[in-house]
């Protein structure tokens, strides 16, 4: 596998290959100490991050090889007016594999064209996050033990939310999944996603802004922060930021092994309180992020 731009990269059977890969490495991680040793991740953000591009980084020094590159654009040539295309074909020759994070939609598949070492999409603006949804998938098997027979709930930022693109497009592939789409009107899901995934495949959906509403069906809920980053101004980002806050009286009526997660970073969208909630998986998440990563890596540069 050369690049992995969309999750759709990936077929179901290699994403059931990874995470079984990511649990052994859970469960044996000694095993992989070594694996990459002599091998180097570039990771190139230029747009801020904390758990993909740490997690990154740490995946690739717990398998025993090396990180170098750059956690936003001010600091690389980019600040002196050199072009991706530049950037990514000299960072081929100091690296074996690059992370990329781009505020621009589309910017890694252009990068890719140009690369001579396989290219990872670590988030382009408001469209993909393959690897999050990489991360969600493990962490909801773990969690559940399976990917199909599921209703999950999406709530918050669902036009802006990359992860929520990438993962209703994984989720469309599997078996008996049904949808609820909760948002304010100004934040529903893109037309092409709904049209395209969602409708294309038979998905069975409903859209609401009322987060009670349908509480008690979930077996998943998908929170996610409004992305004030994609926002033009301020005074719409203000009006909407705090339009969902779960806490534990709006979980009341949710079923005792609902699965709660949220790619993170977290703003006003889950009251600090739901973390004692043993249904609060968002932390785990984070943490599932690493393995997942590792076993990518290993895919990626055709390591057994
Ligand atoms: N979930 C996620 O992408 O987090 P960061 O923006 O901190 O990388």
């Amino acid at each position: 596998m050369k690049n992995l731009i969309d999750i759709k990269d990936l077929s179901i059977e290699e994403i059931d290959e990874l995470i079984k890969v990511a649990k052994n490495i859970m469960q044996n991680p000694e095993k992989y100490s070594e694996k990459c040793k002599h091998k180097k991740l570039a990771t190139l953000f230029f747009e801020p991050s904390t758990r993909t591009r740490l997690s990154f980084e740490a995946a690739m020094m717990e398998l025993g090889g090396n990180v170098l590159g750059f956690s936003e654009a001010s600091s690389s040539s980019t600040a002196k007016g050199e072009s991706v295309s530049d950037t990514i074909r000299v960072v081929g020759a100091y690296s074996d594999i690059i992370a990329m994070r781009h505020p621009k939609e589309g910017a890694p598949l252009v990068a890719s064209t140009k690369s001579i070492v396989p290219i990872i999409n670590a988030g382009d603006g408001g469209h993909n996050h393959p690897t999050q949804t990489l991360t969600d998938l493990l962490t909801i098997s773990y969690e559940k033990g399976r990917l199909d027979n599921l209703t999950i709930g999406m709530c918050g930022d669902l036009k802006f939310g990359r992860t929520v693109h990438s993962l209703i497009t994984a989720m469309a592939r599997y078996k008996n999944i049904r949808l609820v789409l909760i948002s304010p009107e100004e934040l529903k899901i893109p037309e092409y996603i709904k049209e395209e995934i969602i409708e294309k495949n038979n998905i069975d959906y409903i859209e609401t802004n009322d987060i009670e509403e349908h509480m008690s069906k979930l077996d998943i809920l998908y929170m996610t922060r409004v992305q004030k980053e994609r926002f033009f101004n301020e005074e719409d980002y203000v009006r909407l930021k705090d339009y969902y806050i779960l806490n534990n009286e709006k979980l009341k009526k949710a079923k005792k092994d609902l699965a709660i997660l949220h790619p993170l970073p977290r703003v006003n969208e889950i009251s600090t309180e739901v973390d004692e909630d043993p249904r609060a998986c968002y932390f785990k998440q984070a943490e599932c992020g690493k393995y997942i990563r590792m076993a990518l890596i290993l895919k990626m540069l055709d390591i057994k």
